[in-house]
């Protein structure tokens, strides 16, 4: 049977042959040409560097005119076909026909469709290689530009909060135990500072990645006598790359996106983390705002904070998409593979999942309702103030700070007995404990004092989240 025939290989299925193959052509009425189409075809996503390869083509055929390398007749005819093809993208959508493989030759052959063979000459003095190296990268920074613009939003989100919380008091924490009372304005402005060192990184990686692989060709650079600078300039490029091969093998800039990603991906994650236990019924210090949680199907009580968990859960694919590309990338020889072909995906999906988060994660920075009665009295109750009565002791009866720490976990102890605060226990059991104790502690025990005493630059008092606050309103061209 021939069924038996194929399984043993005597068969033999050529490369074009198109007899489906038992072993591993079964799903394929059309046999082992439509696998090889299948996984060849990158049309199916990279149709979203449409506009880019408009772009890079308009800005080769301008400078192959210019250069006299096609008439400027025929680079007038090429740049208003590809107008055409990009108007008929914009209103239908680029078609997705695996034969035509990528958006680089699925825009040739609609051009040659409008415009003939003319359209032929476009593809003079470059290559598919350095053509996705050149859309990619132009892409890669638009998505760059549009998350700093979405980061710059959600730092403005958090400023604004923390604005009207440099006073609200909560407990700060170490190992997610009590620790000292900080002010929410401060928590929150610490990731100001990260979003700050996350835009630093796209910006770095943008200054990075801002050269043109255009001209470079398939591997060696082309015998034309092509202008790159041209090109480059018109792309928005601040120079053509240095090397061909590097160029065409090149993607650092989409790891270095990816890079960027993940970091930014990694701080949404805390934060989203913070705002799910500060939502849980234990602690209740926010409420998140309706339009960004969902309620449960069983359970009538529930309101939960399904995008802030959606936002943590992201970060797990946008780690993945960097770990993908590069490993991917990690065993290839110069130049040009096709494994490189696979470097897209991962970066689509980072770049639309980031998008995601940031948005989410603004709207409930900007709607969450913060209950700082709450976080008062959790900061009260938490002994946050230990250290401050340590302190005291040191400075005011000149107590060495270990011994301090001694007396000091002693009242700790007696008012958890009595589960009441530290500053609650009447003087005489202070002095219970250390006879050098007087009235004038109880000034240093509650926790604005205890906030009020941490003016240190970068320290959580009021004042210093005042200035921090100000500082970010003017770098963020926040009105003061
Ligand atoms: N679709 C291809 C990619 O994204 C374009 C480059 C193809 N070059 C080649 N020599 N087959 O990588």
């Amino acid at each position: 049977m021939s069924d038996e025939r194929d399984m043993t290989g005597s068969d033999d299925v050529t490369e074009t042959g198109d007899a489906a193959n038992a072993m591993w052509g079964g799903r394929f009425a059309a046999g082992p040409s439509a696998i090889m189409r299948e996984i060849n075809a990158s049309i199916p996503f990279d149709k979203a560097l449409w506009r880019q390869d408009i772009a890079a083509s308009k800005a080769h055929v301008a400078m192959l005119g210019a250069q006299g390398i096609v008439t400027p007749d025929d680079a007038a005819v090429i740049s208003n076909g590809l107008d055409a093809v990009a108007a008929e993208y914009a209103r239908d959508g680029v078609p997705e026909d695996w034969d035509r493989e990528d958006i680089h030759m699925t825009t040739e052959a609609r051009l040659a469709e409008l415009i003939g063979p003319v359209a032929g000459r476009l593809h003079t003095a470059r290559s598919r290689n350095d053509q996705v190296a050149t859309d990619f990268r132009l892409w890669v920074r638009d998505a760059l530009d549009q998350m700093d613009a979405g980061l710059a939003g959600l730092q403005r989100a958090l400023v604004t909060r923390a604005g009207e919380h440099a006073a609200s008091i909560m407990p700060g924490f170490t190992h997610l135990q009590t620790a000292q009372p900080v002010t929410l304005g401060h928590h929150l402005m610490a990731y100001v500072e990260m979003f700050r060192r996350d835009r630093s990184r796209l910006a770095d990686a943008r200054a990075r990645m801002n050269e043109s692989p255009l001209g470079s060709a398939a591997l060696a650079g082309t015998g034309f006598p092509i202008d790159r600078d041209a090109t480059a300039a018109a792309l928005g490029f601040d120079r053509p790359t240095a090397n061909s091969l590097d160029a065409v093998s090149d993607r650092d800039f989409a790891l270095d996106f990816l890079y960027a990603c993940s970091a930014t991906a990694l701080h949404l994650s805390r934060l989203a983390e913070e705002l799910i236990l500060w939502a849980s019924q234990p602690f209740g210090f926010i409420r998140l705002p309706d339009s960004l949680s969902t309620g449960s199907s069983i359970m009538p009580q529930k309101k939960n904070p399904d995008a802030a968990e959606l936002v943590r859960g992201h970060s797990g694919r946008v780690i993945g998409a960097l770990t993908s590309l590069m490993i991917t990338m990690k065993g290839l020889p110069l130049a040009y593979s096709k494994d490189m072909q696979d470097d897209k995906p991962p970066v689509f999906e980072a770049a639309s999942l980031m998008g995601l988060s940031i948005a989410a994660m603004t709207g409930m920075i900007a709607d969450a309702t913060f209950n700082t009665g709450r976080m008062r009295a959790a900061a009260e109750l938490g002994y946050a103030t230990a250290t401050d009565l340590a302190d005291w002791l040191v400075r005011q009866a000149g107590i060495p700070f270990r011994e301090a720490h001694h007396i000091t976990g002693a009242a700790v102890k007696l008012a958890e007995s009595r589960g009441i605060a530290l500053d609650a226990l009447p003087l005489a059991d202070l002095q219970g404990i250390d006879a050098r104790i007087d009235q004038s502690v109880y000034a240093a025990l509650s926790v604005d004092a205890s906030v009020a005493a941490r003016a240190s630059y970068g320290g959580t008092a009021p004042g210093q989240v005042r200035l921090q606050v100000a500082g970010a309103r003017r770098m963020l061209g926040m009105e003061e």
